[in-house]
């Protein structure tokens, strides 16, 4: 009897999940290290470390003499509390904020337990289960890491078993501590054609809050990503940086907050703005994922880390190759008939490009798109403008030896539209006050799950139509305004959040259904560009900005988190001024593309974008998935530059550009990095228009990869908006 007893308890025991318990828990990469610390008695948990990669797992219990692990015999267990809760010992943000069911605001979490999952070789899960001791409020801690590329996502989990709902009025992803003699925030904000404009400030003590409360179109005002320089400003090359970034296309916010011991937190997730959040028991709550980086080597290294995790793991087809193309929308608007769409299908044809893509223009019959102000919400083809339907125009891009793709804005609703004609419940608009209009539109209302079928819909309708459309682009041109779902009635404090939920899972239904299927994100330019969409996008649109000089300032600022081929470029006539070898050298740094009418080319530029293309598609192995170093900052001179090599070494490509430079300014050669030193490379400028030769010095030559990055290049010019691209052949 004792015997089938103990087997039996052997057997419990063994059935357990996998969980270990110790003071320390260590969260690295092959770089960094965060230590998080259990207080022996009280149970509290801490951020002991976080940082460059300590050798000594043994020195771990020094950390626990730092005052951040807070003093367990004093009255206050104030320190570096990983998810501090409001109302408690802590003064300064907190990380969490609950109304419990008896009116009490205070929670204060303890250990419970943590387990480690081995995800494969490379990526680790580690999940620490916290619970309040006095009220039924659960939270798990969820961190993922990813060691080659030194990335960690982490997010939370939270869920109680009151009686009935609690309200939560703060639920963080992530709380993160930093103890340096300065800290400067690098962000990245600007508006409708000026997106990701870098620029830096030191935080002092109190608060510097990052956020959007625009709902949809989320990002035009700020993207959802910063950098934070310890000590110094954030700088290329050298330097110990933080970058961060949440996967939310909704509403978000980073405080930064400097405390009374010049001590940094930076609380990221959703933005809590008018989202007191009504949760019911045992519904979890999950938060959008957290992810960022530590550099000691400055934002360069810390980019490449992005730019890899990215492909390894998050971006939809991360490994995959991409589409170039010819798209219409700056090229007619919405002016455009079957022979002009099919006429342009022979210039993307001429060019040598893998696609068309058909921009906004091409559906409503009631309400013909015929302007920006109607027919969102009727996706049926115009038949006056394009009597033979998709079917045709897909036939005719066949003909044409090209894919076809199509625009699609399907969660939006015009007001003059026969949807919001059939349901004009399904708009976000306030029942009792007029309307008012962001691009004369309305934002429809993706806490319903019904409209979330319908904009799947919209999708399916086209691809089952029309199975070999081979792209989509999926605009989003409006904030949420006029703040009212008649779908959520007297919880309006979570549309926001639902709203942006809904999104996102019709993002993944159709991305269950097309796996295969490349998609463009597009919110009038860069207004979407988060990790959590590009899960299920292939790319994003930077900007409406198309002028060179200008992208050459939203390209360096996209990169800094994204890698080049999720950023979408495309050579147009904006800033006509500028030569076309000028744009198209600007747009080949990204994934490339064209919008714009080439029989309005001189016949050598029409020339230069075929050879262009052709070279293109030959180096986009390297642009594409290649590491880039940024070498140049227009931030900081009259040019830039940025190259890319691949893994092996044996190639790279230099693109060089000449902004503004002053005259008689003195030009200093780049210094080229990624190469090997001991590997001789032949160095050949290429994209020169027809008929003309190279004048850079060293052109055709042969140089050691240590010349090239101990001499580097005499690439620059003293000329306005000239360009180069430099291909270099390891022999
Ligand atoms: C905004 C996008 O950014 C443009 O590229 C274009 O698709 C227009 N919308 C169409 O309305």
């Amino acid at each position: 009897m004792k015997k089938f007893f103990l087997s039996f308890l052997l057997i419990g025991l063994f059935s357990l999940p996998l969980i270990s318990q110790s003071e320390f828990i260590r969260i690295s990469t092959d770089d960094i290290d965060l230590v998080i610390r259990v207080a022996p008695q009280s149970k509290r948990v801490y951020q002991a470390y976080l940082g460059d990669k300590l050798m000594n797992e043994s020195e771990f219990k020094a950390l626990s003499f730092s005052l951040k692990g807070g003093s367990e015999g004093s009255v206050s267990a104030r320190g570096w509390e990983v998810y501090p809760a409001s109302g408690a010992e802590d003064f300064f943000e907190p990380a969490f904020a609950i109304q419990h069911n008896d009116g009490n605001m205070t929670s204060i979490f303890r250990y419970v337990s943590h387990e480690v999952n081995k995800i494969d070789d490379n990526v680790t899960e580690t999940v620490i289960n916290l619970k309040d001791d006095v009220y039924p409020v659960n939270v798990k801690l969820v961190y993922h890491t990813f060691g080659k590329e030194n990335i960690i996502k982490t997010w939370t989990e939270i869920n109680h078993t009151e009686k009935k709902p609690v309200t939560i009025s703060r639920y963080a992803s992530s709380m993160l501590y930093f103890e340096s003699p300065a800290y400067y925030l690098t962000e990245f904000s600007g508006d409708w054609a000026m997106e990701a404009r870098m620029s830096t400030q030191q935080l002092q003590f109190g608060k510097k809050i990052l956020e959007t409360k625009l709902g949809s179109r989320a990002a035009m005002h700020v993207s959802p990503f910063f950098q934070v320089g310890l000590g110094q400003p954030a700088q290329e090359q050298q330097g110990t940086v933080v970058l961060g970034t949440l996967a939310w296309s909704g509403n978000f916010q980073f405080t930064f907050e400097v405390d009374n011991s010049s001590n940094l937190r930076i609380i990221s997730g959703i933005n809590p703005y008018a989202s007191n959040y009504e949760l019911k028991p045992k519904e979890n709550f999950v938060t959008p994922e957290f992810i960022f980086t530590i550099s000691k080597d400055g934002t360069s290294k810390a980019s490449r880390n992005f730019h890899t995790w990215a492909r390894n793991y998050q971006l939809k087809d991360g490994k995959g190759d991409r589409l170039t193309l010819l798209n219409n929308w700056e090229a007619t608007q919405f002016n455009f008939d079957e022979d002009k769409l099919v006429d342009i299908m022979g210039e993307a044809r001429m060019l040598g490009v893998d696609m068309f893509l058909l921009d906004d223009g091409w559906f409503g019959n009631k309400y013909p798109r015929e302007k920006a102000t109607t027919t969102l919400g009727d996706w049926d083809v115009t038949k006056d403008k394009l009597p033979h339907g998709i079917p045709f125009l897909v036939e005719k891009a066949k003909e044409n030896g090209v894919k076809f793709g199509i625009w699609i804005e399907p969660e939006m609703i015009s007001p003059e539209s026969e949807l919001i004609e059939k349901h004009p419940d399904w708009a976000i608009r306030l029942p009792n006050r007029e309307p008012y209009y962001y691009r004369s539109q309305l934002v429809l209302d993706m806490s319903n799950p019904k409209v979330q079928d319908f904009v799947f819909g919209v999708v399916d309708n086209i691809m089952s139509e029309n199975p070999d459309v081979a792209f989509l682009k999926w605009d989003c041109n409006s904030p949420i305004t006029n703040i009212y779902s008649p779908y959520l009635k007297t919880k309006q404090n979570q549309l926001y959040i639902d709203h942006n939920r809904g999104v996102v899972n019709v993002f993944k239904r159709v991305n269950e259904k097309y796996p295969d299927l490349p998609m463009m994100l597009c919110a009038g330019g860069g207004g979407r560009c988060d990790y959590e969409s590009l899960k299920y996008f292939t790319e994003f649109w930077c900007s409406d900005n198309t002028d060179p000089i200008e992208r050459i300032y939203i390209q360096w600022g996209f990169s800094q988190f994204f890698p080049a081929k999720s950023m979408d470029a495309h050579v147009t006539s904006w800033n006509r001024r500028t030569s076309i070898k000028f744009r198209v050298d600007v747009a080949m740094m990204c994934k490339m593309g064209f919008d714009i009418r080439t029989h309005e080319m001189s016949e050598t530029d029409q020339k230069f974008c075929q050879q262009a293309v052709a070279d293109y598609k030959r180096l986009k192995p390297v642009i594409l998935d290649g590491d880039q170093y940024r070498l140049v900052s227009p931030y900081e001179t009259n040019h830039m530059s940025v190259m890319y090599a691949n893994e092996e070494k044996t190639k790279a490509v230099l693109f060089s550009y000449d902004i503004h430079p002053r005259m008689g300014e003195k030009t200093m050669s780049v210094k080229l990095q990624g190469l090997d030193p001991d590997k001789k490379y032949k160095i050949e400028e290429i994209n020169l228009i027809p008929e003309r030769k190279s004048n850079m010095r060293g052109n055709g030559e042969t140089f050691s990869g240590d010349f090239l990055m101990k001499i580097g290049l005499n690439v620059f010019t003293t000329g306005q908006t000239n360009s180069r691209v430099i291909e270099i052949t390891a022999e």
